[in-house]
């Protein structure tokens, strides 16, 4: 095989970029991180694909964790497409250097835009915006499709100065407190007790005891539980009630649960 694209996604943007880009690229398979969760990984390709959301202005922990066991075949093409809300800022550079510290290179970043899910800061934006962002990527990855299948190397997109300076201290400092920032989650009167969180969960960091969930400490903070409730029970802290919900409109809990993490 030719392309192999590793994906990790919350809310389905990253999950369809892969899915498009492997359709655009041809020769190409989607993987799921959430399902190389332990141990050397070892493709058998002369390209690898990168694909996933900036979390607080960096790389998820998840990612970081597959990128350090990632054993690609010598000489293999690596590129990786940031997926975010408008401010990719240090993520690929930083990237860049993960995978340096290891005698690895990367040989193109990219960052695509597609609508925010981080429900804490409000909404994803009208209809129109989503559809104007979602069109918008479309278009950039039919431009950047042929740059990736002719291996074309070097380019490395990074957000503003101000955005690397300000925001690269934000990602250090919260870095270690992500797992346990799941301690604002919580099920309202809504909840019938379903399991979906549970099973969208790509770190098997919900356990459903008495028909309701129950946040164990290991959280990526993807928002996959929140953004998939059925019954849009699931809140974090007091403002997202009143927030719509979001996941990418061409992708479905089932295309998420295919991905989720394997059952021990
Ligand atoms: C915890 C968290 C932190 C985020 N931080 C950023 C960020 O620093 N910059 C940005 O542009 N988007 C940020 N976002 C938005 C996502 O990167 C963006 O919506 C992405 O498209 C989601 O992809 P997914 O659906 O594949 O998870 C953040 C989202 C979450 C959940
Ligand atoms: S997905 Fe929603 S309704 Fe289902 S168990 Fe989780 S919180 Fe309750
Ligand atoms: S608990 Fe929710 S936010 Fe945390 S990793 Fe699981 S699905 Fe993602």
């Amino acid at each position: 095989m030719a392309t192999v694209i590793y994906v990790y996604s919350g809310t389905g943007n990253s999950l369809w970029v892969a899915r498009t880009l492997a359709a655009d690229l041809g020769d190409a398979q989607v993987a799921s991180m959430a399902q190389h969760a332990e141990g050397p990984v070892r493709p058998e390709a002369d390209s690898i694909g990168l694909v996933f959301p900036v979390h607080i202005w960096g790389l998820p922990r998840r990612v970081l964790d597959f990128v350090r066991r990632l054993e690609p075949p010598k000489g293999a093409f690596i590129f990786a497409v940031a997926v975010n809300a408008g401010q990719v800022s240090r993520t690929l550079v930083q990237l860049g250097e993960e995978l340096g510290a290891r005698g690895l290179t990367l040989g193109a970043g990219h960052s695509l835009a597609l609508p925010s899910n981080y429900i804490p800061w409000g909404g994803p934006g009208s209809a129109q915006h989503i559809a104007q962002r979602c069109e918008a990527a479309r278009t950039r990855i039919s431009q950047i499709a042929p740059r990736l299948a002719a291996r074309e190397a070097g380019t490395i997109e990074r957000g503003p100065l101000w955005q690397r300076v300000l925001f690269t201290g934000m990602y250090k400092l919260s870095f270690p407190q992500v797992p346990t920032m799941d301690k604002a989650f919580f099920a309202d009167q809504r909840c019938n007790g379903c399991g979906t969180c549970a099973k969208v969960c790509p770190a098997g960091n919900i356990t459903m005891t008495d028909g309701k969930p129950h946040w164990q400490g290991r959280c990526e903070q993807c928002l996959a539980c929140l953004q998939w409730c059925p019954k849009e029970a699931l809140q974090y802290g007091k403002k997202t009630a009143k927030y719509a919900r979001y996941h990418h409109p061409e992708i479905k809990l089932a295309d998420m649960l295919a991905q989720a993490r394997r059952p021990r």
